[in-house]
């Protein structure tokens, strides 16, 4: 059978570059859509070195439709898209929102614009666990209400799927949204992980820069939460774990299983995992001892989120594997591949 072709954009990515590996082996032809704004062009090759097929990649930003319209035209049988393509830092979308809500949310009009004109059913959307904001029940549930999003980051998650459930159901488009708790870890090839473009916002890279003498010191914003070590808990899970969940997400909207037009799914290890315990994990899983100082909150974090993942589970056949072992491991080795090369956009 002639395989099935899938759309990656923003394939070139953390989490888009681990999904399109695990897309090629699970038997899916795969074609990549980046600008390469956030990412780098040898993952392609890098890609190529796991999977020995190095997938097609066009190079276009999505805010360019006419470009997009080409890519549609050039690739007649799209089966499904992956939508990963979106900014992310979510510091950086608070100094800019109108940058983040005009890149993020056109991005993914145009798509679905251009899904619609070319019979493209199926979306997977890339969403976050930061659409609950800072929630009141724990774990989440997919109906945990949304509270205000604490970025504008978050806001363009909470309005893309606001607009993947609209359009779906009026429109020929079936989709599922991912919301991905806190991803972390690299390939075990360490042939490709998370790329460290300026000074990291995000825990992990953090940690392992420091460990490689890149950074000075990690702090620790604040050690006074209502947890039971005082820093927060967050949901960690391994990105290649998150990538097989986009796989799944494919298989069921190919085999037309939805029950719904619009599909939500918690992807999470169901683990609440606090700051300590990453760098506990991080120092005794690599022997390595880190500089570490603990100082004031940051604004916007919230004290706990961690994922019901029932639905993901039983609906999506999909469950986590990795733990916390493999991840602070991963992330170290590809670290060390990367020998202190930080690229400063
Ligand atoms: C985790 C914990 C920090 C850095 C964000 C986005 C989310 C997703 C993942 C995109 C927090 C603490 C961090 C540091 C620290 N991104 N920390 N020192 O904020 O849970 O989630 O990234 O989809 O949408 O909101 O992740 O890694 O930034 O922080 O103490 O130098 O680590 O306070 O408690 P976060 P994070």
């Amino acid at each position: 059978m002639a395989k099935q072709k899938i759309l990656v954009t923003g394939g070139l990515g953390f989490i888009g570059s681990h999904t399109v590996v695990e897309l090629q082996q699970a038997g899916y032809d795969v074609v990549i859509l980046d600008d390469l704004s956030n990412s780098d062009v040898q993952v392609l090759g890098r890609i190529g070195k796991i999977t020995n097929s190095n997938p097609v990649l066009y190079q276009i930003n999505m805010l360019k439709k006419n470009k997009l319209v080409e890519l549609f035209i050039k690739e007649k049988d799209i089966r499904a898209v992956i939508h990963f393509a979106a900014f992310k830092a979510v510091g950086e979308s608070a100094k800019e929102p109108l940058k983040y809500f005009h890149n993020n949310l056109l991005s993914l009009i145009h798509l679905l614009e251009c899904m619609e004109e070319f019979g493209v059913k199926n979306i997977v959307f890339s969403s976050s666990a930061t659409v609950y904001g800072d929630p009141d029940t724990l774990p989440t549930t997919e109906s945990t209400p949304f509270k205000k999003a604490l970025s504008p980051y978050g806001s363009t998650k909470q309005m893309g799927e606001e607009i993947l459930e609209k359009t779906s159901a009026v429109k020929n488009i079936n989709a599922i949204s991912l919301r991905y708790f806190n991803p972390v870890g690299a390939h075990a090839t360490s042939l490709i992980g998370e790329l460290p473009l300026g000074v990291p916002n995000n825990l992990m890279p953090f940690i392992t820069q420091t460990a490689a003498g890149v950074r000075e010191q990690l702090t620790v914003f604040g050690n006074d939460y209502d947890t039971p070590d005082g820093t927060c808990l967050r949901d960690y899970i391994h990105v290649v774990d998150l990538a097989k969940a986009h796989v799944k997400s494919c298989d069921r909207l190919l085999e037309g299983d939805l029950t719904d037009k619009f599909e939500v799914y918690n992807i999470g290890t169901g683990n609440a995992i606090s700051v300590m315990e990453i760098i506990s994990a991080f120092e005794k899983c690599n022997n390595v001892k880190l500089n570490y100082k603990i100082d004031a909150r940051r604004p916007g974090d919230a004290a706990a989120i961690y994922a019901n993942v029932t639905r993901a589970t039983e609906i999506l056949k999909w469950k986590a594997e990795l733990g916390l072992k493999e991840m602070v491991t991963s992330a170290w080795n590809w670290q060390n591949k990367l020998v202190g090369i930080v690229t400063e956009l």
